[in-house]
């Protein structure tokens, strides 16, 4: 079962923990719930409750990200970005990048905290922010076009899809499907809870959500798997479990 990265106690838009199995399916969701969610996000930001966020560039990208045999120069889409140090590292390794992100804060944030001087402009209902190869559309994923992101080769996904809570997440890979080129590759880290009483080999599979998110948009192809035991930082007195850290690589068809 995919892990939800924020950790947080928050409620989804219909009252249940973000990412259990007790949101209803996808189809029940209404526009209004996708609004609540955003103001949840947008007081995570204002309230600094931003654990999700990593200090230092994630390993999984920087070890296995060459292996999608990216050309030098090519676009980098990230969905979902905050203030996420691996848009950095992307632009280090010469790609253009393009993040998303709802929150101004978390837009503000990540061009000061790495003493950046973007420049602003309205992009439709988006304010860019651009400096050099790092820009930041800031506003609402689910109302973006394919005009508004331009041409790109890839995706990164860290803590995107598992941001939203599982009744949203078909609606996120169904909007992401409408901007992503065919033959678009995607880099999707993930965090997995091994389920009770499986085994190595078991959880060394796609996910069950994944197949049934992607595979009618996407190839998936698992890359790699670390199984890590993890303490529950909200009951540090049970035994560790195993989470699964895992690298897929799509290719959208
Ligand atoms: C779990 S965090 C992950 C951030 C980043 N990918 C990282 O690895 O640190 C999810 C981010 O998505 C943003 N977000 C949530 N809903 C959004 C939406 N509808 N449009 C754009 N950004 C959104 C939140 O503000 C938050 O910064």
């Amino acid at each position: 079962m995919l892990k939800v990265i924020p950790g947080e106690t928050a409620t989804c838009n219909n009252g249940c923990q973000l990412g259990t199995k007790t949101c209803p399916p996808a189809l029940a969701v209404a526009p209004v719930h996708i609004d609540q969610d955003n103001h949840l996000w947008l007081k995570f930001w204002r309230d600094q409750r931003t654990d999700f966020h990593l200090p230092a560039v994630n390993p999984l990208l920087s070890k296995f990200w060459s292996s999608l045999k990216l050309v030098h120069g090519s676009r980098v889409f990230v969905p979902l970005c905050g203030k996420s140090l691996d848009m950095i590292w992307l632009a280090q390794q010469g790609h253009e990048v393009m993040g998303v992100e709802l929150s101004p804060v978390a837009v503000g944030d990540f061009f000061r905290e790495n003493g950046l001087q973007p420049v602003q402009r309205k992009v439709g209902q988006f304010t860019l922010w651009n400096d050099g190869k790092l820009s930041v559309l800031c506003g609402d994923y689910f109302t973006l076009t394919k005009a508004n992101i331009g041409q790109f080769d890839t995706v990164y996904d860290r803590a995107a899809l598992t941001a939203f809570p599982e009744n949203i997440r078909s609606l996120y890979v169904t909007q992401l499907r409408r901007l992503v080129p065919d033959n678009a590759q995607m880099f999707f880290l993930t965090v997995e809870d091994a389920a009770e009483g499986t085994t190595m080999k078991q959880e060394n599979s796609v996910d069950e959500e994944i197949k049934t998110l992607y595979s009618a948009g996407f190839e998936i192809d698992l890359a790699y798997v670390e199984s890590v035991f993890e303490a529950d930082p909200e009951e540090p007195e049970l035994p560790a479990r195993r989470a699964e850290y895992k690298v897929y690589r799509l290719c959208a068809r």
